[in-house]
């Protein structure tokens, strides 16, 4: 390829502006273009920006400039209750630790259409209730695609104000005209800021607006909620490197076929993490799903081998799912498995356990583990229930279906224990299931729970048996 010509002026005019790297996954900042990150070690994930040097530097630095101030001892600090505005949603004041604490930046992503906008208008409605002046500012829709949403949600009052604009500036300037206690930011990826060159929602300009809503949070105390789009690939940058800028993650999650959504904390400043919260989308926007494990197990089949239910926690909080192999002889030199909801190699691994330790011939066998309802689960305590599964669908005999099984497998096919055990016992009584299978070493912390017998076993050969 020829070396470009550069005319003397056009030198001249590039003076002001830089062009640099930006890695999408973790905005690791280069002069020049690298195939691999070495940030992340991510391949092909480096854009060029023009950026004008200059403003991104001046912002910044009157970023970190804070009032001169003495500093205080722990005890001079103090902490009221109204630190804590609640959202009058359960689901969403757990997932972030106990309600929106004032002067936040909380980040909510996730797929397009999954919902976020709805939730956001939900929580603003409710704080408008409670006389929080809230605004709404959308980048994306018009101020009518608002309203007919909002025609869907219910009444709102005045204590909403929504506003249409991408411009930083315009923006910024109406915060601190009206200070608001809450602001919401749907999505981060189409503001922009005139004086830096990229395209909205390039790195540089999703960063220099988290910048200055980070400000505008700390420096007047408002709640502050950026919507951000989750992109696979592609030039729009993902909210990932947002995520060492805001206070809290929230991922909204949810197969986009299926009715529930799962609001999902994966970073709080203010709360412990990997708590969820479960919404069902209706026709009239997210509804609180008050009892996920009932919702879980809706549509569990009767009388059918290769299906048990497990009880998973998720942060606090225990969820009963329903896991349910399928082992069948397979037509193929090369079984097929396949799992979806869980770990494939974890599957895989227990598949060798039983081969090994009970002497199972699955090797000329097609397997396929799925947790119904399409939520995700890595924790290792599902494992004695899929290999219950797996052994119910391979000799073809049907589990007691008020039954639950917990505890981790470990490669001598010995059966280990799982933390919270009481939670999860007590959350199948509650359910009405009437046996659970758990590991022997956790027998003791639940001899005082009565109306669910409890069966310890140490092995998996005894919770074999148990079939
Ligand atoms: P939306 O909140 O716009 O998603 P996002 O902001 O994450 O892109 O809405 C997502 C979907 O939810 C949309 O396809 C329509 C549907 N929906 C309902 O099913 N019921 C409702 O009451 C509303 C408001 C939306
Ligand atoms: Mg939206």
């Amino acid at each position: 390829m020829a070396a470009p010509f550069y005319v003397v002026g056009e030198v001249m005019a590039k003076g002001k502006t830089s062009t640099v790297f930006f890695c999408q996954e973790c905005g690791y900042e280069s002069s020049k273009w690298m195939g691999q990150c070495p940030g992340c070690h991510q391949w092909n994930t480096f854009v060029e920006e023009t950026v004008v040097s200059g403003t991104q530097g001046k912002s910044s630095m009157q970023r970190n400039s804070s009032p001169a101030g003495k500093p205080l001892t722990l005890t001079e600090i103090s902490l009221d209750e109204e630190d804590r505005l609640t959202t009058h949603s359960t689901e969403l004041d757990r997932v972030l630790g106990g309600g929106l604490v004032r002067g936040s930046l909380t980040l909510v992503g996730g797929d397009p259409g999954i919902g976020k906008s709805t939730l956001l208008l939900q929580v603003c409605r409710m704080l408008a209730q409670d006389k929080r002046e809230v605004l709404y500012v959308s980048g994306e829709e018009s101020l009518k695609q608002i309203k007919i949403r909002a025609n869907r949600i219910g009444e709102f009052n005045e204590h909403l104000k929504l506003l249409c604009e991408t411009s930083l500036g315009t923006i910024e300037e109406t915060i601190r005209r009206s200070k608001p206690d809450v602001v919401v930011i749907d999505s981060i990826q189409t503001m922009y800021n005139e004086n830096i060159s990229s395209a909205p929602g390039s790195v540089s300009q999703v960063r220099e607006a988290t910048g200055v809503f980070l400000q505008l949070a700390k420096g007047l105390n408002i709640s502050v909620f950026i919507v951000g789009h989750v992109t696979k690939e592609g030039t729009v940058a993902g909210p990932r490197v947002l995520e060492h800028m805001v206070d809290a993650v929230l991922y909204f999650e949810g197969d986009r076929h299926a009715s529930y959504r799962i609001l999902r904390g994966v970073k709080n400043r203010f709360g412990s993490t990997n708590e969820i919260g479960v919404f069902e989308m209706a026709s009239d926007g997210l509804r609180e799903v008050e009892n996920p494990s009932e919702f879980m197990l809706s549509g569990k089949p009767e009388q059918a081998s290769g299906s048990i239910v497990v009880c998973s926690m998720e942060g606090t909080r225990p969820m009963l799912v329903e896991i349910q192999a399928l082992v069948c002889h397979s037509s193929f030199g090369i079984p097929r498995r396949q799992t979806t909801g869980t770990d494939f190699n974890r599957v895989n691994l227990l598949i060798a356990v039983l081969e090994k330790r009970l002497g199972l011939q699955m090797g000329g066998c097609d397997a396929y583990v799925n947790i119904a309802g399409g939520i995700r689960i890595q924790e290792p305590a599902i494992d004695l229930g899929i290999v219950m599964a797996l052994v119910s669908s391979f000799k073809n005999k049907i589990i007691d279906e008020k039954m639950i099984a917990l505890g981790e497998v470990g490669l001598s096919g010995e059966v280990r224990g799982v933390g919270m055990i009481q939670a999860r016992v007590q959350e199948a009584r509650k359910l009405g299931f009437t046996t659970c299978v758990i590991p022997k070493v956790t027998m003791d912390a639940v001899k005082d729970i009565s109306g669910i017998k409890v069966i310890g076993v140490s092995s998996v050969a005894d919770a074999i048996d148990l079939l």
